[in-house]
């Protein structure tokens, strides 16, 4: 299916919570991930990319916080592709252009919550365990990172949270 990848702007948000909701179904909102983006990380529209397909109509989203852990660094997520869509590579496409964007802006590196099978093909790994956590449970294993820039997640440690001002 044609797509293009676009920076998130305002009038796709009714349209990405229809995404959200057909690709993660009820029980979206309990995720640990959810608990950091209600404790005041900054969404960042402009490294947020979500698909159009031929028609406009939004397909997939990728969206960017600004977070803090011992020094600044962007978390991703959700990431959702329409079940109509999936499997045909937008997912990944959708990761790789969020994190050229976040690098583009010198951004020191990533984390996120999710399948180390599916992002290590952009470059993420475990991080290591007990250097940074969420404000609640995971599965360490699923914990990932990426450094953007080298020493770039060298002040990096605790609980991810809210940004400084
Ligand atoms: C995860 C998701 C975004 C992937 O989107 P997609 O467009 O189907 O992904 P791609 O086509 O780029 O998939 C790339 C590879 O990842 C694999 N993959 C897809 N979902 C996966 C998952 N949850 N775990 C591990 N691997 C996965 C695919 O099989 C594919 O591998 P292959 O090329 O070897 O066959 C999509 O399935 C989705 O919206 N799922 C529901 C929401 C969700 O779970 N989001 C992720 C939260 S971390």
């Amino acid at each position: 299916m044609a797509h293009t990848l676009v920076a998130e702007k305002p009038e796709h948000a009714a349209a990405i919570e229809r995404v959200l909701d057909r690709a993660f179904g009820p029980g979206r909102f309990a995720k640990t991930s959810e608990r950091v983006r209600e404790r005041g990380a900054m969404l960042e529209p402009w490294l947020s990319r979500v698909a159009l397909d031929s028609e406009g109509e939004v397909i997939g989203v990728c969206r960017i916080w600004r977070v803090e852990a011992g020094a600044p660094l962007y978390f991703l997520g959700p990431l959702a592709v329409d079940p109509a869509a999936q499997a045909a590579g937008l997912g990944l496409a959708l990761v790789r252009d969020a994190i050229a964007a976040c690098r583009s802006v010198g951004g020191s590196g990533i984390a996120l919550v999710g399948a180390e099978r599916f992002f290590r093909p952009a470059g993420f790994s475990v991080a290591p365990e007990g250097r940074i956590g969420l404000p609640g449970p995971v599965d360490p294993k699923r914990l990932l990172w990426l450094e953007l820039r080298p020493g770039g997640f060298d002040k990096v440690r605790g609980e991810i949270g809210a940004p400084k001002p």
